[in-house]
């Protein structure tokens, strides 16, 4: 079969690099791609957000599959176009998107469906604003309702920030403020038979200790030695199998991958956000510790046959991701900085430890960063704490003027906090 893949951050590159691994992928394509894809695909030009394009390209090259990997493709109808050109595709309908592009439909879709999550006002007008953060009371957390590329949502205990962060969206989702460790779950559906993934957590905060500025995620760990085994038959029963069926009940059936972002709060675990594809840096983890070959499990999603799937197989391994993102992320990365130690890592700390590419490109023999986040450095070990121990020794090894990346990824969940 052959793959082309919509995308081009280190979440394509997992995705890549797991296809590139399965013997039932003869030639895999992503579009556009980055300086590390190109090792494992063949990389071609695209408008992601072109519909037409994407078809047309998913034509030329004889693609039985075709992955879409971010948000914005999909909730543009980027994934209804491939549908229509009769090409198997990896990722749900813009209706069905809008699980995603909307918080105020997901939090419809999630009250029809009996799923747990924060009490919420969706407001439109600054009297139901000032009405709503006074009903929550602080911290207040106040959600753009629409894609934001992760600067959407406020959660302070500063009522003119909280105030002011409204005002600035033309409609927003108040809610009420979810404590406790997040959890992200994730699950691939055609619609109907839903299978999910072991769950990771991200450290969404610039720096070390969860400090500074929200980011797309700067780490990430898998398994969580400190959940409850049970969490995930928990959330199947009470979120990922009743959303899926909700969504199809409207006549919008979801397929592709359902985000779960959760908080396990001491009243229960309860859905902070949905997402409609795999998350980043998240997915780095996870796939590195499935073992079941990737591309048959995604078309079956693409195919409606996910029921035909045999059960996914997974390493006992635990795997870490460490981002290093570029001078000055999230508020105005640099770009253009030369990557150097690269060969290093491949020569010296492969296959465990590996480094996959978010924002790069190639200047002649050089990669140079190319984005906020520019690498995720992925390992696996027996546990957290070899696979922690392998993925930083690789850090080490790389060098990028002005980088910053944060030391304390899995560290807690490594010494069994
Ligand atoms: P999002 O951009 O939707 O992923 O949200 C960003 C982050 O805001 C989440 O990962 C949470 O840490 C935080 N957040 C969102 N909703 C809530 C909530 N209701 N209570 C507490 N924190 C929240
Ligand atoms: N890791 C968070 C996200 O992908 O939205």
């Amino acid at each position: 079969m052959k793959v082309l893949v919509i995308g081009g951050g280190a979440r394509e590159h997992a995705l890549c690099r797991s296809l590139s691994l399965d013997p039932d992928v003869s030639a895999l394509y992503c579009a556009p791609g980055n300086a590390g894809i190109a090792e494992v695909a063949e990389l071609r030009p695209v408008d992601a957000l072109d519909g037409g394009a994407v078809a047309a390209l998913a034509t030329e090259l004889g693609a039985g599959l075709v992955v879409v990997g971010p948000e914005a493709p999909l909730v543009a109808g980027v994934a209804d176009a491939v549908r229509a050109a009769g090409i198997p595709v990896f990722g749900p309908s813009a209706e069905a998107a809008q699980l995603e592009g909307s918080k105020a439909f997901a939090k419809d879709v999630m009250a029809a469906a009996g799923v747990p999550t924060a009490r919420s006002y969706v407001c439109t007008t600054p009297e139901e604003v000032d009405e709503a953060l006074d009903a929550f009371g602080a911290p207040y957390v106040v959600k753009d309702d629409g894609l934001a590329a992760g600067k959407g949502v406020v959660v302070t205990d500063d009522l003119a920030a909280a105030r002011a962060h409204a005002l600035a969206c033309d409609r927003v989702v108040i809610e009420e403020y979810l404590d406790g460790p997040e959890v992200s779950l994730f699950a691939i559906t055609d619609g109907v038979t839903v299978v999910p993934l072991q769950p990771a957590q991200d450290f969404k905060r610039a720096l070390d200790g969860d400090e500074g500025p929200n980011t797309g995620g700067m780490g990430a760990y898998s398994p969580l030695p400190w959940a409850d085994p049970k969490l995930v038959d928990e959330v199947m029963e009470l979120v990922l199998q009743p959303t899926v069926d909700e969504l199809r009940r409207r006549g919008t059936p979801f397929s592709g991958l359902l985000y779960a972002g959760l908080a396990i709060t001491g009243r229960g675990t309860r859905v902070i956000e949905f997402n409609a594809r795999f998350g980043d840096p998240e997915t780095q983890v996870v796939l590195a510790r499935l073992r079941t070959p990737l591309a048959g499990v995604l078309l079956g999603a693409a195919k409606g046959t996910l029921d035909a799937v045999p059960p996914l197989v997974w390493r006992e391994d635990a795997a870490v991701t460490v981002v290093i993102a570029s001078h000055n992320y999230p508020e105005t990365p640099r770009t253009g900085d030369p990557i150097e130690g690269l060969a290093e890592v491949a020569a010296e700390d492969g296959p465990d430890a590996y480094v996959l590419h978010a924002g790069t490109r190639r200047e002649g023999d050089a990669v140079v960063s190319a984005g906020g986040r520019v690498l995720s450095v992925t390992a696996t070990g027996s546990d957290l704490a070899q696979a922690r121990e392998k993925a930083y020794k690789a850090v080490a090894r790389v060098r990028l003027d002005g980088s910053q990346h944060r030391t304390d990824i899995a560290a807690k969940a490594a010494e069994g906090r």
